[in-house]
């Protein structure tokens, strides 16, 4: 199939839920991008912050081809070496206890919302009340029901109401709102430690600080979504480390295969405690196949000069971006490789004379751009980027 049958066979057969510029790619590496027609595009998107090592990865094809070879999948039933491996490295490297393993972002968001509900269930003198979840505003947490419930946008939560009751909303970033909104009967509170979708916003130290005050005076679980701000993307292995709190669950997703689908919710013992055989699961979760790749993303990303070189990239991404603040670029700003540019005009047409120029970023929302590059990205090719874009602010 040519490039034009390929779109007009997913237009025919594809259900419509994303809007795809008319581009087929057929090959990556590094973060360099090749379509059907051979052009080249510098990807500054990595599949939505997930292909971390960039495309085609060596020593990842390595790993992934050898386990592909050896085992793909034995299901939950059974143990399998990788995902033994990569649960002790998650433990060993961070807060948690314990992993649960699942498929995507939204699923390890709804994991942790039901092991919150059970734990409350399990250790509250108000089993019946203490069911309520405070979520911020801009917050994006998923698109499955439990998941959309705590997320923001009315637009994606609307058509599919009514969703998860007991949920509210308080505003982020903002302390005496999140105040208002946690009590007795609140059983969790969900927050992104650095909002991607809502606009690239970090929060405010003494923020995250005085959630996990609220949630221990209250005896609420505190949820980090981490699905795009961990595991390396803001030059920390994980975003909370830079703020001085810890959570009682998190979740990960997008960069921890390096490209193929996982999710991961990371709980504290007293949380694992209350969960038995049967509670949760999922037939594909981190076989083999994915936590091979994983395993070879996690022993790279978590090594401390790797860090530090996404902290100096960002920087020095986010340095660059400041040179186009204009008339059209008002602000910019991020965290570590995760760096936003609000434009004055809409971010879509920029998006598109990018890529014509043959410059891969996204959006988050109508006016705001995302640049999201893979954590190996270079300074060469931060400096092409930049003047890419330079040249689609006409
Ligand atoms: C912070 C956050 N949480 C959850 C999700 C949902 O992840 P997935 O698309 O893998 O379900 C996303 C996806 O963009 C996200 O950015």
């Amino acid at each position: 199939m040519d490039a034009q049958q390929i779109i007009k066979a997913e237009s025919d057969y594809v259900l419509h839920t994303y809007n795809r510029p008319p581009v087929v790619f057929t090959q990556g590496k590094g973060l360099h991008l090749y379509d059907s027609e051979g052009n080249e595009y510098l990807d500054f998107t990595s599949g939505i912050a997930v292909t971390a090592l960039g495309h085609s990865d060596e020593e990842w094809v390595t790993a992934v081809a050898q386990q592909a070879a050896a085992l793909t999948h034995v299901s939950n039933l059974y143990h399998s070496t990788p995902q033994a491996e990569l649960a002790q490295k998650l433990v060993e490297n961070s807060f948690a206890d314990k992993i649960y393993f699942c498929n995507s972002g939204a699923e390890a968001n709804e994991a942790a919302l039901k092991f919150a509900r059970k734990y409350a269930k399990t250790i509250s003198q108000s089993p019946n009340t203490k069911s309520n979840i405070v979520a911020f505003t801009g917050g994006f947490h998923g698109r499955t029901a439990g998941a959309l419930s705590v997320t923001w946008k009315e637009k994606y939560r609307t058509p599919f109401e009514p969703l998860l009751p007991g949920v509210q909303f308080a505003t982020y970033n903002d302390l005496t709102s999140a105040e208002d909104a946690i009590d007795d009967d609140t059983c969790a509170v969900i927050v992104e430690p650095v909002q991607g979708e809502g606009g690239v916003h970090p929060a405010a130290p003494e923020f995250l600080q005085g959630l996990g005050a609220l949630c221990d005076a209250h005896d609420a679980l505190l949820i980090f979504d981490e699905v795009q701000c961990g595991l390396g993307r803001t030059g920390h292995l994980w975003a909370y480390q830079a703020y001085g709190v810890e959570p009682d669950m998190m979740t990960l997703a997008k960069p921890l295969a390096g490209g193929l689908p996982i999710g991961a919710t990371l709980l504290r013992q007293k949380v694992a405690d209350v969960i038995q055989p049967g509670d949760h699961g999922s037939t594909f979760a981190a076989g083999p196949l994915v936590c091979a790749a994983a395993n070879v993303v996690f022993d790279r990303v978590s090594r401390p000069e790797f860090l530090a070189q996404v902290r100096q990239n960002g920087e020095y991404l986010q340095h660059r971006l400041k040179t186009l603040e204009s008339e059209k670029i008002t602000a910019v700003r991020g965290a570590g490789l995760l760096a936003a540019a609000d434009l004055t005009t809409e971010a879509a047409p920029v998006i598109a004379k990018a890529r014509e120029n043959g410059l891969l970023i996204i959006s988050a929302g109508e006016n705001t751009l995302r640049l999201a590059p893979a954590l190996t990205v270079n300074r060469d090719e931060i400096d092409t980027a930049v003047s890419i874009l330079a040249t689609c602010l006409d």
